[in-house]
């Protein structure tokens, strides 16, 4: 499959003003149903579900409990890997904020809320400020922390309580901000949403930041692309991951193959998630990598339920262990997988399932790795710096 061309993308042209927004896209049209213009848009804030049927659960959900609902643009951006929504919010402000005003209009919300890290809020104050839409859209400032943007930690978040996911169990479409039917949509399909309503075959492209050999950058790509035409590989390439910390990790000959569409990654176990892809150089050690992000992510959550408080941790400290050359417990690899098998839909939010997630695909793709380090080698090159951004510098 490959997706129609866009004819305006999502980044502009770097002019985040109200002037160069209207210039290139026009004025958002009044008519129409948010609903019916999403179409086949998936939500691209990691999880890719259908992003109408989900404007319609909640005005279901709010029309049922008669209470007008509230929606929240989640521009949060936890995972360290990712660029895309900081830099779709810096460029293009007022995407955004036309997509949040056509999902109230879908959604009958009278409460519009848009929450994001602390240095984007001054420039979307300001673009907020240009379209007379200060007072009507709440700024919320989200700490740095991975699990903040998490649908129900972002609830909290906006309610004033701690950025910490609460459950599953009501859905925030039917309990969410101030007890109300709230919709949480990621800023990108939100932009993606007013592009859709301006007819621009927005729902085929994709956001992704990716991370080769000393380059970072954000681009917006088609769905449907041969995954090397998107993130060029070096022949040294040692494995790529994809989606980020949340995601697997995939032998370089296995991606050469792949398109990036959902159910082509979904094939080899991997997702596109928030549409982080990241090449590992061939002087670096992909389990020295995984095992850094590992430890971060088991210090992000609070400990609330039992996989976070006992499993994550252990499966950090083994996986320290194994990434190191030089002798290791007996037993280590196989007391490894036996507890990330047992963390696995035990949570109250998936940070445990999408964690030991990335875990077991580094344990399949750097197999050869794992038998150097037990000989006492390691395959990078000493001293190099760290390839993943891990905040705090856990290495
Ligand atoms: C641990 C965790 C962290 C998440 N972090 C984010 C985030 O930073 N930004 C985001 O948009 N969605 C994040 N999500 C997904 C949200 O819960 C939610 O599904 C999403 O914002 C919905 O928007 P979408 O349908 O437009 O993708 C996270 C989910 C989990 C489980
Ligand atoms: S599973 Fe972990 S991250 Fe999720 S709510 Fe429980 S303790 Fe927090």
């Amino acid at each position: 499959m490959s997706a129609p061309p866009l004819t305006r993308g999502l980044l502009g042209t770097g002019d985040p003003s109200l002037a160069a927004h209207l210039a290139t896209h026009g004025p958002l049209p009044h008519d129409g149903d948010p609903a019916a213009v999403a179409g086949e848009l998936t939500g691209r804030g990691g999880a890719g579900f259908p992003t109408a049927r989900k404007l319609q659960a909640v005005a279901e959900a709010a029309r049922a409990a008669r209470v007008p609902a509230v929606v929240v643009g989640n521009g949060g951006e936890g995972e360290p890997a990712s660029a895309k929504d900081a830099t779709l919010l810096a460029r293009s402000p007022h995407l955004v904020l036309d997509g949040l005003q056509l999902a109230a209009r879908a959604v009958g919300a009278d409460t519009v809320v848009l929450a994001a890290g602390h240095p984007q809020l001054g420039g979307l104050d300001r673009a907020l400020a240009e379209r007379g839409d200060r007072g009507r859209v709440r700024l919320v400032g989200l700490p740095d922390r991975f699990l903040a943007g998490e649908e129900s930690a972002l609830v909290s978040a906006v309610d004033g309580g701690p950025p910490l996911p609460r459950g599953k169990v009501p859905p925030v479409r039917h309990r969410g901000v101030q007890g109300r039917p709230t919709l949480v949509q990621n800023v990108e399909t939100l932009a993606r949403l007013a592009l859709l309503a301006r007819g621009d075959a927005a729902a085929g492209h994709t956001l992704v930041t990716r991370h080769t050999a000393g380059r970072v950058d954000v681009a917006e790509v088609p769905l449907g692309a041969r995954l090397v035409n998107v993130l060029p590989l070096d022949p040294g390439t040692r494995a790529l991951l994809v989606g980020g910390y949340h995601g697997s990790w995939l032998p370089t000959a296995v991606a050469a193959d792949l398109t990036l569409e959902r159910s082509g990654l979904a094939s080899v176990g991997a997702s596109l998630g928030a549409g982080v892809l990241a090449a590992l150089p061939a002087d670096r050690c992909g389990l020295r990598e995984t095992a850094a992000v590992v430890g971060y992510l088991a210090a992000q959550s609070a400990g609330q339920c039992g996989p976070c408080l006992n499993g994550l941790p252990r499966i950090a400290a083994a996986l320290e262990l194994l990434a190191r050359p030089g002798p290791r417990p007996p037993g280590l690899l196989a007391d490894l997988e036996r507890w990330a098998g047992l963390v696995v839909g035990r949570g109250a939010c998936t940070h445990p399932d999408g964690s030991v997630r990335l875990v077991a695909s580094a344990l399949r793709v750097f197999t050869p790795e794992l038998a150097e380090h037990a000989a006492g080698r390691c395959t990078a090159v000493p001293g190099v710096p760290a390839f993943l951004p891990v905040p705090g510098g856990a290495r």
